[in-house]
């Protein structure tokens, strides 16, 4: 047969996939739009005849993707705040929970105010490029130490028209010059290598180390974050950290311990302590 059927390509390839993934349909459709260069909704309106070369290639995604490589790194990109991103081995592939803070720092600004917002460790650029997709006024400066982290946020940002945002290599604060921002908004590495199961170790062996593990049980790069964050807020101004869902208590009382007034820990959709913040009071 030298011709075939996205639809029984995609059950086939979903069988597959079932026993590596809670998405199989979903992943397998993710797969094959990439390589006909489709929409996953095309899939419903017709079955596309496919030649055996393409064919061939589906399966030899489908095999790299069963050895435990994640789909977005297979396909370079993912969905995050309903925009598409670009994506690659030398960055964290965002996850949905932290829309959690896009979403909690958006509560906290009046709708067109110009703000001046620092993002710690933007990766991918996600975070702040949501946020300036959501207000072009704000005022942004993402830092990250990897180069080639920030070469591919630039990138994500030119993609999306974005032009409110200055990307700057900076091990955390250190070529960070002003001392005046309104947010301080980080979802730093905070996981501890220490305490994962062979299996998680397995699925987190593709994302570079450095976006995922802190040292000191995963609060190394928090406690640096939270304990130098009031020298670069205005009074008034506000740090917001993704952390883990078992770091509410450390991240509160550290945050306590720096004179952080209105300090708060809100729960993810699965009710995971996950974001905490604090102000810099207006006396600090
Ligand atoms: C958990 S990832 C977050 C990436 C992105 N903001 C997101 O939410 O998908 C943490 C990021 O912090 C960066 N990072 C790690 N250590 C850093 C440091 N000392 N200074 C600045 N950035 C750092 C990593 O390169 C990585 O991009």
């Amino acid at each position: 047969m030298d011709n075939f059927t996205s639809d029984l390509m995609l059950d086939e390839a979903t069988d597959f996939l079932s026993k590596i993934t809670k998405n199989p349909r979903l992943e397998s459709e993710v797969l094959l739009a990439k390589i006909l260069d489709k929409e996953r909704e095309d899939f419903y309106k017709s079955n596309i005849l496919v030649d055996a070369a393409t064919y061939q290639h589906f399966r030899n995604l489908l095999k790299i993707r069963h050895q435990g490589k994640p789909i977005a790194y297979i396909v370079g990109k993912k969905e995050f705040w309903s925009l598409s991103f670009k994506i690659n081995e030398h960055v964290l592939i965002p996850r949905p929970e932290t829309e959690y803070l896009v979403e909690c720092c958006l509560s906290l600004m009046q709708e067109t105010n110009s703000y001046k917002l620092l993002e710690l460790g933007t990766g991918s650029g996600v975070i702040s490029i949501a946020l300036a997709k959501e207000n072009p006024n704000l005022e942004i400066t993402a830092v990250d130490i990897s180069l080639k982290a920030l070469e591919l946020a630039n990138e994500n940002a030119l993609s999306h028209n974005i032009n409110n945002i200055v990307f700057k290599k900076s091990n955390w604060f250190e070529n960070i010059t002003e001392q005046d921002f309104d947010f301080i908004i980080s979802n730093p590495p905070y996981v501890d290598k220490t305490q994962l199961t062979k299996k998680e170790m397995i699925n987190l062996k593709y994302e570079p180390e450095i976006a995922l593990f802190s040292m000191d049980s995963g609060k190394s790069a928090l406690l640096h974050i939270i304990h130098k964050s009031h020298l670069f807020l205005n009074q008034g101004g506000t740090l917001i950290t993704e952390h883990s869902y078992n770091q509410k208590e450390f991240c509160q009382n550290q945050m306590q311990k720096q004179g952080f007034i209105n300090i708060k820990t809100f729960d993810d959709l699965s009710s995971h302590p996950r974001v905490s913040m604090g102000s810099k009071s207006n006396y600090g």
